[in-house]
């Protein structure tokens, strides 16, 4: 197996080989600090604000796409086999591009602070929109863009006339010639830059990654980076040993059969949304309130359940749907249902130097019926207060099998046993028999006061997500019956 000493990506047109870098080096910092291209602007510093947004070109199913990244929390060493675009590059022959003339012409920006991470979002939707969008693609897209002088309604403007037009910008008419040099950068080499006591490293196979973690246990793996990235810009933790898995064909993988899906630890949001989302409305409805378009085509599944935190949104759903993770430390492989996975809080079972390879969801069987909750202060790009997952199996009118699992109630993912138990053999109409099922909430959880929620408010927000769920449950499949606020009720529908 051959080995880069250098990554390797594009921009402006050219190939660049970086070697010798520091492994917590981001993007951001290389653009305004080592490029002197300070287009692209720091705000948060956290993924938050949107006003570092540049777009990455990768070759997707046999296309070349382009999609929005925080380059504030995005690794240099990211970029390897990508194609990376910035504000700087949009200018053809000296006329703005489509974007930014409707900016311009919609009056989008006054301080401007924000303007060049909403200019390359939307130079994202323009390439994906091929000329068609609406406002809630439009909407959607922007989620992860602030701007807190102009306001949205001009900006939301501009976007729709831009991105009414077909896309004819200097990106899509080199796209034939900036796929083909993309498509030679992608070898199956191993790529390490550094050496054995500082390193980014992002090896090419599964196995070269096991061999790689056995013998640095101490090595930080690195998925999307969007929770990693934050250990550097805001903890400044020093993380000398960088192991990233996107170039491990293997963990990119999402396989579907009929009884379940296989995800690949290293596969994205953006990646799953589709086949997770078909699963259930309410799992697509999840997954586009979660982060933000820059934060779900970075952000992985593996990611969001290796991290372990108590408020992650991905682990009360996977965990209320049965499902299950692969874990391989050097040549060995073991399974494990994922509620056994956290074993309390910050605390996983994961070995130092244990790879999380996939998550194994099955899918919801004749009979099962799923409700997907998310609390937080804003609709979108907002961390849960309390997410609760519910999967009931009915057998006529009886519940079979109630599995609840909720996120912000204790310490990790958790399931609500005693609810659970309460509930198993009720009649799902039974309102009393609901009630005294929910009154166990408090043996299942002690849940704590901080900043986003009283524990009082916790435990009372979780017991009518319970009842709510089932009401609708009992209520039947239509979307008249689903107690969803308007913005959600197409998701619904
Ligand atoms: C602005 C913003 C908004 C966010 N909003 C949400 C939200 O709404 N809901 C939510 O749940 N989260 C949210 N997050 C958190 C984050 O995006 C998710 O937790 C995401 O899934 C992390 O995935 P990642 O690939 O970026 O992980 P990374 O940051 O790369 O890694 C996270 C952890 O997992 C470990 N890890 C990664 N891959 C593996 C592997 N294969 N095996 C073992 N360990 C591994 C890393 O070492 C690290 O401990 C948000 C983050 C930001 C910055
Ligand atoms: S600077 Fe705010 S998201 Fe990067
Ligand atoms: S124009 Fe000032 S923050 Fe958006």
């Amino acid at each position: 197996m051959t080995t880069n000493r250098v990554i390797r990506f594009l921009h402006r047109g050219t190939l660049v080989e970086a070697a010798g870098f520091a492994p917590m080096t981001t993007v951001l910092d290389w653009l305004r600090l080592d490029r002197r291209l300070t287009g692209t602007k720091e705000g948060c510093g956290e993924g938050d604000c949107g006003a570092c947004t540049v777009a990455l070109g990768r070759v997707k199913d046999g296309r070349l796409v382009y999609e929005p990244a925080n380059a504030c929390i995005l690794l240099l060493g990211q970029l390897d086999g990508a194609e990376l675009v910035t504000v700087e590059d949009l200018v053809t022959d000296g006329r703005l591009h489509p974007v930014q003339q409707a900016l311009v012409d919609h009056h989008g920006s006054q301080c401007g602070f924000c303007t060049p991470g909403f200019v390359m979002s939307l130079f994202t939707l323009y390439h994906a929109a091929g000329g068609a969008t609406d406002r809630a693609a439009v909407l959607s897209r922007l989620a992860g863009n602030l701007c807190r002088c102009t306001g949205y309604r001009p900006i939301v403007d501009a976007a729709l006339a831009a991105c009414a037009a077909p896309p004819a910008d200097g990106h899509h008419d080199r796209r034939a010639t900036s796929a083909a040099m993309l498509a030679g950068l992608a070898d199956t080499a191993d790529v390490f830059v550094g050496d054995d006591n500082a390193f980014f490293a992002a090896p090419a196979s599964l196995d070269s990654l096991a061999v790689l973690m056995e013998s640095h246990p101490d090595a930080t793996l690195v998925g999307g980076a969007t929770d990693v990235g934050l250990w550097i810009t805001k903890q400044l933790r020093t993380l000398p040993k960088l192991v990233h898995t996107g170039r491990v064909a293997a963990l990119r993988a999402l396989d579907e059969t009929a009884s379940a899906l296989t995800i690949g630890a290293a596969v994205t949001y953006a990646e799953a949304e589709a086949a997770l989302g078909a699963l259930d409305p309410d799992i697509a409805l999840l997954i586009d309130r979660l982060g933000s378009a820059q934060v779900r085509t970075a952000g992985t599944i593996g990611g969001n359940v290796a991290n372990g935190s108590p408020i992650g949104d991905m682990p009360p759903l996977l965990i209320a749907l049965g499902a299950s993770v692969t874990l391989r430390l050097g040549g060995s492989v073991r399974l494990l249902p994922l509620e056994q996975f956290f074993l309390a809080y910050g605390r996983q079972d994961r070995s130092p130097g244990e790879i999380l390879t996939h998550v194994t969801v099955p899918r919801p069987e004749a009979g099962d019926h799923l409700r997907v909750f998310k609390i937080a202060k804003r609709h979108d790009q907002d961390i849960s207060a309390v997410m609760m997952a519910l999967k009931v199996r009915l057998d006529g009118r009886r519940i079979a099998a109630a599995r609840i699992a909720f996120g912000g109630m204790a310490g990790i993912p958790k399931s609500a046993a005693a609810v659970e138990a309460a509930l198993a053999g009720a009649s799902v109409d039974d309102a009393t028999a609901v009630a005294a099922a929910v009154a166990r909430l408090r043996d299942d959880f002690a849940p704590l006061d901080d900043h986003r929620a009283s524990a009082a408010y916790r435990l009372r927000v979780a017991g009518n997500l319970i009842t709510k769920g089932l009401m609708e449950i009992a209520a039947g499949e239509r979307s008249s019956t689903r107690l969803v606020p308007l913005r959600e009720a197409h998701h619904a529908a």
